[in-house]
């Protein structure tokens, strides 16, 4: 059974705590919120305090994407502010094993996540502290970009590599109806989706529609 975790970079930021309720109630798994710190992408998003803001309003586990330059400066404010997974780059930390050592002392889940350029041999021995991989399947940065193919062959080495270790396997950007079906069969088990789903006409349709065109 896949995960679904809808990203509010793409939602309608003048009712964020409306939309957040809105995506629960249509069934999604996770709520995955970008923080974007204009250093270690081109954007800037938003920090602790807006998702301290948003806890109220859902019970969802917050799945929190650090696009930061030196996240272990943010673990402990965005543990406070409410997150339940914290994904950090493993291209935005010189001593990854340190930062993940950080966020499980909080005693959440610790993600780490790959650009698409990033082998996932960048992995291998932190395998047995992490809760989650994050394959990124655009460069970060920016919502409703077109999915890169090679993520694939990403996903299938990434799958092997996990073997029966209890990690996620998340993919992030420009997932769609089209090719959910290759990403869940490639290995991916959580799907982020910023347009595909806070863009559609009829959410808790497109998110039923998501899990039947998933071959998990
Ligand atoms: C990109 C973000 C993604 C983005 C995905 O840097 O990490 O989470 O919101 O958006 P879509 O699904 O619209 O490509
Ligand atoms: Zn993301």
């Amino acid at each position: 059974m896949i995960k679904i975790s809808p990203s509010i970079l793409a939602a309608d930021f003048r009712k964020l705590g409306q939309q957040v309720e809105m995506v629960e109630l249509a069934g999604a798994d996770m709520l995955h919120i970008d923080v974007m710190d204009g250093h270690f992408v081109p954007n800037i998003t938003m920090g602790p305090g807006i998702i301290e803001s948003l806890r109220p309003y859902s019970n969802l586990p917050f799945d929190v994407h650090l696009m930061v330059q030196e996240p272990d400066r943010f673990v402990k404010p965005f543990v406070k502010a409410g997150a339940d997974i914290l994904t950090v780059h493993v291209e935005a930390s010189c001593h990854i094993h340190r930062t993940i050592s950080i966020i499980k002392e909080f005693g959440i889940k610790a993600g780490v996540a790959l650009n698409p350029a990033t082998s996932e041999d960048s992995l291998k021995y932190i395998l047995d502290d992490i809760d989650m991989i994050l394959v990124m399947s655009v460069n970060p940065g920016f919502g409703g970009q077109k999915f890169i193919p090679k993520t694939l062959e990403k996903l299938r080495r990434v799958k092997e590599m996990v073997g029966d270790r209890p990690i996620d396997i998340e993919v992030d950007g420009g997932i769609n109806l089209h090719n959910i079906y290759d990403i869940t069969k490639a290995g991916a088990n959580v799907i982020v989706a910023g347009v595909a789903i806070f863009h559609a006409n009829d959410v808790p349709d497109m998110i039923k529609s998501f899990r039947e065109s998933a071959a998990l």
